[in-house]
């Protein structure tokens, strides 16, 4: 013990450092089985469960020679004991969830045929087994049974503890010493330890605590944990510790100060360690303490209180989803719709919005309620933007985070909204006392299902509700299972990448918030309160205690309304016009091509502008009308495009103008993945619709072609010069598809500024001088062939003369 003791403690610190490689190896293959579920999903786990989910083919890379330990039960999903043993296996998981780079679960569905050798290979003979793996194991390594399996998470733990103890060597690197310390250690602990704190737990020979708490901070920096047992009475004495358990910090020189916790036990340990000064996850920046974060926004900080809830985000939480989210599905019909329908219909009945916004809503859902089984996004947002101008109704535009303000453009915000705004509707359900009980959360699931932009967060969000909503059969029960299955994601996400250091994710309220909801069981297990928490919850979230700070007064937001109504209206106008001009030109147009060629030409000369209506137009197949566009800068906002074109309906919400400085759109990194991935799809479908159009419209002649080609913006024939610069615009292009699709918006609203945006995708002033500097070569070649061309129709007409 003492030799491991001594080496343990700078293995603590130094091993972790030298294996970051092999860390970082499991970490991945643990991400990529979390990230491809689908092929083992039919068992009794799913990607959900933090659970590593083996197949045939991925036990060897998980099993054999991992960083970290890894318990594994074998199952066969038609087994009783299996099913009934699942909730005690995945409790286990998220209850050892910090100790995963140390100690990881697994688990192999047996019962799946191509699963049944490898089971067999690993001597099971019967279900469930729950097997113990030694890190760094060797191919062909057995694992060690856990005998006498007894379906409990206390139990287990103490189990893969007992294991973890006799783990020989090679030790898992990630894994901290957990025997008892002694006066010699402490004595030179700061020597050979670069710790800032190190936490003591005095406790008795056969209490588990210390080790637990030990194991639960592993991911942290600038901290160590020791158990002392109360038999190290040397020690004990001589800080004078009585109580058992109890936690002391220790700093160099013998100073000693008692840990306040409310209740001596692991969760409270745990909690309170994790928040000491300097103590921070592994691999993330330190959090802030002075309230506002390093400027890594180009927002102004908006001061907050940490524990109220803020109409603000609310109200960006709405315009995030009605006027961002929906906007991706240009139809909405069939569940979808249904869908749409519930969510509006539960937001009249329960968000406790400002009266415009509630009146607004009112519309929607009346009109929601009239329309067939079909609507296009397009009537949607008429809606919305209240075009009928039904009177004190409308949606603030923009978002302005406050209590959902995060300290990197792509954290929290939306997802924040959203939580927020379901916790502040199973409560305003409550407290309407609604006659059932499941509205509000089917409502959200089904919105969750439907349109939530990040896809595997919907799908996470389905197989919990899938597996326990059909239980909640009171409004206290849906408020209380709203906050259970949230702090379900917390759990999961701790430490993830889409944590904000300044809000690290807890289990839900911290035991400083609510010391009541916190309380423990006879055997020091943690037990929520759940009628405390209920309390909690209710008062929380009710619509008294949500802050107004930061709205814009309604009349202000009536006025800003109005204001685009003006501009709407006036660019409906200038269309009108534009329209009937074209058609006067139309009407004149001859059939001869000479003619039609010189006619091109003269429209080339107007400007760029021309031409880049007539590309949309032929794209989308609407020629007349978007040649009617005034110019492409006028160009419906970035989600009108595509929709237009599949709808076909007249544009009437033509230009768009937010001068709200505060209109920052951002999105989690994941829901920034999802709506890559969309952006990209549908830019890929466009090109490539566009080049079937561009084969087909081969025929009209040399100069049509060449404008058609260089809209398409492919440098290609008669364009060289443009080749270079085309790798890089299509870089660039790419770029705002994905990193700034909504950032570079942003950036555009934020200058008050129009904006254009062609095929949905928000232009940047880079491509819009690439595109003017194209359009300017393209001119010059026309320019050009149209001299070539006349010259030799004038040599041809004098050839024709002279003889
Ligand atoms: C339905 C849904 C599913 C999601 N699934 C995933 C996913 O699978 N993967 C992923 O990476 N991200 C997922 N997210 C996003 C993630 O949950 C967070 O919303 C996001 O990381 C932002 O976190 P946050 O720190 O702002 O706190 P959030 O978790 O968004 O919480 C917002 C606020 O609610 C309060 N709160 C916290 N916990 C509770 C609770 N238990 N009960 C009541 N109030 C609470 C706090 O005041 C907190 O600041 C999901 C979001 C939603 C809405
Ligand atoms: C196991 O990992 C170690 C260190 O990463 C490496 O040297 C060794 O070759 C690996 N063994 C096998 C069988 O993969
Ligand atoms: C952060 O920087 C931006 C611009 O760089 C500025 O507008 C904003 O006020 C700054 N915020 C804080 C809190 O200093
Ligand atoms: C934040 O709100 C809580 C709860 O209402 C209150 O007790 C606390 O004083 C507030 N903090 C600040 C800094 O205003």
């Amino acid at each position: 013990m003492a030799r491991r003791c001594g080496r343990a403690t700078s293995r603590f610190t130094n091993e972790i450092q030298k294996c970051p490689q092999k860390i970082a190896i499991s970490a991945v293959w643990i991400c990529l089985c979390l990230s491809f579920p689908s092929t083992v999903e039919a068992g009794l786990y799913t990607a959900s469960d933090q659970v590593i989910l083996l197949s045939r083919d991925t036990v060897g890379k998980v099993l054999v020679n991992s960083s970290a330990a890894l318990v594994v039960e074998f199952y066969a999903s038609w087994c009783g004991h299996c099913v009934a043993f699942s909730p005690v296996y995945r409790s286990l998981a998220r209850d050892l969830k910090e100790w995963k780079p140390a100690v990881d679960l697994a688990a192999i569905d047996c019962s799946e045929r191509v699963n049944l050798k490898v089971c067999s290979d690993y001597n099971i003979r019967g279900y469930p087994t729950v097997k113990f793996f030694r890190a760094y194991s060797k191919p062909g390594a057995l694992g060690h049974i856990i005998k006498d399996l007894y379906p409990d998470t206390v139990w287990l733990r103490h189990n893969i503890i007992a294991q973890l103890e006799s783990h020989g060597e090679p030790w898992p690197p990630a894994c901290p010493p957990l025997e008892p310390t002694s006066q010699a250690e402490l004595d030179s602990f700061f020597e050979t330890n670069n710790v800032q704190h190190l936490a003591l737990i005095f406790e008795e020979d056969g209490s588990y605590v210390g080790r637990e708490v030990t194991l639960d901070l592993l991911q942290f920096e600038n901290i160590a944990v020791r158990r002392v047992l109360s038999s190290e009475k040397g020690l004990v004495n001589k800080l004078g510790v009585t109580e058992f358990p109890s936690c002391y910090l220790y700093y160099p020189g013998g100073n000693i100060t008692r840990l306040k916790v409310n209740i001596e036990a692991r969760a409270f340990y745990s909690f309170a360690l994790k928040r000491l000064p300097g103590v921070v996850r592994s691999g993330k920046p330190p959090p802030v303490t002075n309230g506002a974060p390093i400027n890594r926004t180009v927002e102004p900080w908006r001061p907050f209180n940490k524990s109220r809830v803020y109409m603000a985000d609310l109200e960006s939480a709405l315009h995030y989803s009605l006027r961002m989210e929906l906007a991706l599905h240009p139809v909405i019909r069939g569940e979808a719709l249904t869908a749409l329908k519930k969510y509006i219909s539960v937001l009249v009945k329960y968000f406790p919005g400002r009266t415009v916004v509630m009146n607004l809503l009112r519309s929607v859902d009346t009109w929601l309620n009239q329309c067939g089984d079909e609507i296009s996004y397009d009537e949607l947002k008429e809606k919305l933007e209240n075009t009928a101008e039904s009177s004190n109704a409308a949606l603030p535009d923009g978002v302005r985070w406050v209590g959902c303000q995060s300290s990197q453009p792509h954290l929290r915000r939306y997802p924040c909204g959203v939580w927020t705004l379901f916790h502040v509707l199973t409560v305003q359900a409550y407290n309407n006392e609604s006659t059932d009980p499941l509205e509000v959360l089917t409502a959200m699931r089904s919105y969750v299902h439907n349109f939530f932009g990040c896809r595997l967060c919907a799908e996470h969000f389905e197989n919990m509700a899938k597996e326990s909503m059909s239980e909640v059969n009171t409004l206290s029960t849906a408020v209380l299972w709203l906050w259970s299955r949230h702090n379900r994601v917390n759990n999961r996400l701790a430490g993830a990448l889409t944590e904000d250091p300044d809000f690290p994710k807890i289990q839900w309220p911290s035991p400083v918030m609510c010391p009541s909801c916190h309380t423990v069981r006879a055997d020091g297990e943690h037990r929520w309160n759940k009628e405390q928490a209920l309390r909690f919850l209710l008062s929380y979230f009710s619509p008294s205690s949500i802050l107004t700070d930061y709205l814009e007064s309604e009349s202000q937001v009536l006025e800003i309304q109005k204001q685009k109504q003006i501009i709407r209206q006036q660019n409906l106008e200038a269309q009108k016009h534009e329209r009937k001009i074209r058609e006067a030109v139309d009407s004149i147009k001859p059939s001869q091509p000479a003619v039609q060629e010189e006619e091109e030409e003269e429209e080339e000369e107007e400007g760029p502008q021309d031409a880049v209506v007539a590309d949309m137009g032929e794209e989308g197949g609407e020629a007349a009308e978007m040649e009617a566009k005034p110019t492409p800068w006028a160009r419906p906002d970035v989600n009108i495009g595509p929709r237009r074109r599949r709808t076909g309906r007249p544009s009437i919400v033509g230009m768009k103008m937010r001068e709200v400085p505060e209109d920052i759109v951002d999105l989690d990194s994941f829901v920034n993945e999802h709506y890559k991935a969309k952006a990209l799809q549908m830019a890929a479908a466009r090109v490539k619709q566009r080049s079937l159009q561009r084969k087909e419209e081969q025929e009209p002649g040399p100069v049509f072609r060449l404008g058609m080609e260089l809209d398409a913006g492919l440098g290609m024939v008669g364009l060289q010069p443009v080749d270079a610069n085309f790798e890089q615009r299509n870089r660039l292009h790419k770029r705002e598809l994905t990193d700034g699709y909504f950032e570079e918006e942003a950036e555009m609203n934020r200058r008050g500024r129009w904006r254009m945006s062609v095929l949905s995708i928000g232009f940047s002033e880079l491509d819009i001088s690439l595109c003017v500097i194209l359009y300017s070569l393209s001119c010059m070649c026309l320019l050009a062939m149209y001299l070539f061309f006349k010259n030799r129709l004038r040599l041809r007409r004098v050839k024709v003369a002279s003889p």
